[in-house]
């Protein structure tokens, strides 16, 4: 078993743990991330091997969601994010969402609040317009890997008085074209970062809350 083959066991071993802990606490079923970040082309995994990992994760995501009512469809296509203008970051794709207090959800779709003002958090109500948000959306790094166009799935966790993080490959765009693609990232949700759409730890000086 080479390194990278045996970091993603280890890594699916580790949220698998995890995963049965949270589904004893919230009594729902917890989808396990499946690191693929041999889709990053560092690996040596060949290329069957490489399809069939990430169709098991796709295969389950989509298993596990079919457990869920008003579940969401699989998507064949790559997940990516619209850093909007004075607005939302919009996510399209494979999304499992787990929320604060350790509940999960499945979407195709999310609008997350950008600005910290939203009375729906981690969703955006609007508030961004009342509060004159004015960040244009410009992307403040740039890629890790590269784009893909095979569909995967995304996991994203709402961390308590601090960011959204994710896992999964996902692209971000903006109006501008800049793009930038990463496997895991802090997206801010307070408002304050200086990095956009990055978090920087602004939230805990300023002392944002999420609840
Ligand atoms: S959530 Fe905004 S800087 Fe961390």
């Amino acid at each position: 078993m080479d390194d990278t083959t045996k970091r993603a066991a280890s890594a699916a071993a580790r949220i698998e743990q995890d995963s049965q802990t949270s589904s004893q606490k919230s009594g729902e079923a917890f989808v396990a991330y499946m690191d693929d970040s041999v889709d990053s082309g560092s690996s040596s995994l060949t290329g069957k091997d490489h399809q069939s990992t990430s169709a098991k994760a796709l295969d389950r995501w989509f298993k596990e969601r079919q457990k869920n009512h008003s579940a969401p469809r699989l998507l064949e296509v790559p997940n990516e994010a619209l850093v909007t203008n004075g607005g939302p970051l919009q996510i399209t794709g494979n999304i499992t969402m787990v929320l604060e207090d350790g509940s999960v959800q499945y979407a195709n779709h999310l609008s997350l609040c950008r600005c910290g003002h939203s009375g729906t958090k981690p969703n955006c109500d609007g508030q961004h317009l009342d509060k004159e948000f004015l960040h244009p959306g410009k992307i403040s790094e740039v890629s890790e890997i590269a784009a893909s166009q095979r569909p995967s799935k995304i996991t994203i966790s709402c961390i308590k008085d601090g960011p959204i993080t994710f896992r999964g490959r996902l692209r971000m765009h903006n109006q501008f074209g800049q793009e930038c693609v990463k496997m895991r990232g802090s997206l801010c949700r307070c408002g304050q970062s200086a990095s956009k759409p990055f978090c920087d730890g602004s939230h805990s000086k300023t002392g944002f809350k999420t609840g």
